[in-house]
């Protein structure tokens, strides 16, 4: 007891405050009789403090101890790799930790059962005095399972961080100030293909399905080239009338034709000195492909009705969704004009033939949308394998769009998998969607907000499909155009690419 006074006069505050710790704790003295335990000790060995106090430590722990085995104190135990695995400690011992440092004089570990059956780790030091016996053994009991846990949790941080330098690399290599975002093995090979290709002149055809960045690869290659600082002009073939596309190509003088009151530049006058992208090129009239051809070749050219010769120095980038080779050997593409822009091809595949690709597309488009729409969005590993897993017809304009309404939808910060379903399921209006209200995506397990959204969508697009247009529909839904026209949008029930 004399023991007891001793220590509760000099450790008193250190006692009480290992009260509020929640490791258990206990001190022998050097007879192995207990003195102290803390309220963590108690709550663990489910021995009140007198019941423990006076007793011979062996006493207390001979139900608790079935099994443990002592660990070499000069192992540091939690460096070692193989820090939960029993059988890597060999010596095996019968006495408590505590025990084992009054006959040792040394620190002690052992990895034990609690009563709760977690892991635990016993650790007995032997506090000396004055003349170097040992006076107390203090021992303390640390969790394994929370270590475990803690170690999970760190685990999945060093992931996380390994996630973000795997981007962060992946930046700073292949990035750089590219626009042109992927990671898959055609979009590495096309990224180092651009500064190469762009220091020439030669004419390039870029090629790939609607929506895969044939334009975004078509502006990589002006800006790394040394007419970035010279205009970049794009013409869509497609969607000029035939009618008007000469003149719009090459411009007219005065008085050319009727209407041409002042005379104007074409688009290949204004991209003189710099860059003309041709886009959608496979659905140039045949009868203009031959002026074109020879516009390239002689490197000048005269506006319609004009009689000047304007010398031309323009670097051709070409880009179509179609075969042109087949509508070569069709006859609807000129074979001449063909291989003069088809210099140096570059096919982009789909983006369902680079899934790797969508991950960094839409994290980028995410921190875009969510920068343009005040949010803070994450996509959850389901939403992402959900991406991944669909077929993207439409390609990379199609994700951005996806990517934007989930932004724009539902009120949860992370988006999931189920709303990445909605979103991308087959929605143009002319689908025959049941003309019941009740959506069928609907369940049990639907969080509320999510099942409100796809009830506001099926009733906007019933509302669109009877009444046509969106001012009909905001009308019968007492609602606003605008706000119709924003929700139709963002549910996809409107395609409004770009
Ligand atoms: N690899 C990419 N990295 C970043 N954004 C991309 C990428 N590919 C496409 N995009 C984006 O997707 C959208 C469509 O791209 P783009 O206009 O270049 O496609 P396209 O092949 O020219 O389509 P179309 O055949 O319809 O003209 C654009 O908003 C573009 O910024
Ligand atoms: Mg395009």
């Amino acid at each position: 007891m004399d023991n007891i006074q001793l220590l509760r006069c000099e450790d008193l505050s250190a006692c009480t405050i290992s009260d509020f710790i929640d490791t258990p704790i206990h001190i022998v003295d050097n007879k192995g009789i207990v003195v102290f335990v803390n309220h963590a000790w108690v709550n663990a060995y489910k021995l009140e403090k007198v019941e423990a106090i006076g007793k011979p430590i062996e006493e207390l722990m001979k139900n608790q101890l079935k099994y443990f085995m002592s660990i070499n104190n000069k192992n540091n135990l939690l460096n070692n790799k193989s820090e939960y695995d029993y059988t890597y400690y060999r010596n095996y011992s019968t006495k408590s930790a505590a025990t084992e440092v009054l006959q040792k004089k040394e620190k002690v570990s052992m990895v034990t059962l609690s009563p709760d059956q977690r892991n635990v780790v016993v650790t007995s030091t032997p506090i000396f005095d004055a003349n170097n016996e040992i006076s107390f053994v203090f021992t303390f009991i640390q969790d394994l399972t929370k270590t475990s846990e803690l170690k999970e949790k760190l685990e999945n941080e060093i992931q996380k961080n390994k996630a973000l330098l795997s981007k962060l690399k992946y930046y700073k290599e292949n990035k750089r100030d590219s626009k042109l975002i992927g990671d898959s093995k055609s979009i590495r090979d096309i990224r180092s293909l651009i500064p190469v290709v762009a220091i020439t002149d030669a004419s390039i055809l870029i090629l790939g399905d609607s929506g895969v960045g044939k334009e975004v690869v078509a502006k990589e290659i002006y800006s790394n080239s040394e007419r970035s600082d010279k205009p970049f002009v794009t013409l869509n073939c497609s969607a000029i009338p035939e009618s008007l596309l000469e003149s719009e190509m090459f411009g007219y003088e005065k008085g050319a034709f009727t209407g041409a009151v002042k005379s104007k530049e074409g688009l290949f006058e204004v991209a003189n000195g710099g860059t003309l992208l041709l886009d959608e090129i496979g659905s140039m009239p045949l009868q203009l492909q031959p002026k074109i051809l020879r516009v390239l070749q002689e490197n000048e050219f005269m506006r319609v009705g004009g009689t000047r010769k304007i010398p031309l120095d323009v670097r051709i980038i070409s880009a179509t969704n179609e075969n042109l080779l087949t509508m070569v050997k069709s006859g609807k593409f000129r074979s001449d004009l063909f291989y003069r822009l088809n210099v140096i091809p570059i096919k982009i595949p789909p983006l369902k033939d680079r899934i790797e690709d969508i991950k960094l597309l839409a994290v980028e488009f995410l921190d875009k949308y969510n920068e343009k729409y005040g949010k803070n969005k994450t996509l959850d590993e389901k939403a992402l394998l959900a991406l991944e897993h669909h077929n993207w017809p439409g390609n990379v304009r199609e994700l951005k769009n996806a990517i934007e309404r989930l932004v724009i939808i539902g009120d949860q910060n992370v988006i999931t998998s189920i709303q990445v379903q909605y979103i991308t399921q087959p929605n143009d209006i002319n689908n025959s969607f049941e003309n019941d209200v009740i959506p069928d995506e609907i369940n049990d397990e639907m969080p509320l907000k999510e099942a409100v959204n796809a009830f506001e969508r099926k009733i906007i697009y019933n509302a669109l499909k009877k009444y046509k247009t969106t001012y009909n529909a905001a009308e019968a839904l007492k609602s606003t155009q605008p706000t119709i026209a924003r929700k139709a949008k963002a549910y996809g029930i409107i395609k409004d690419w770009d």
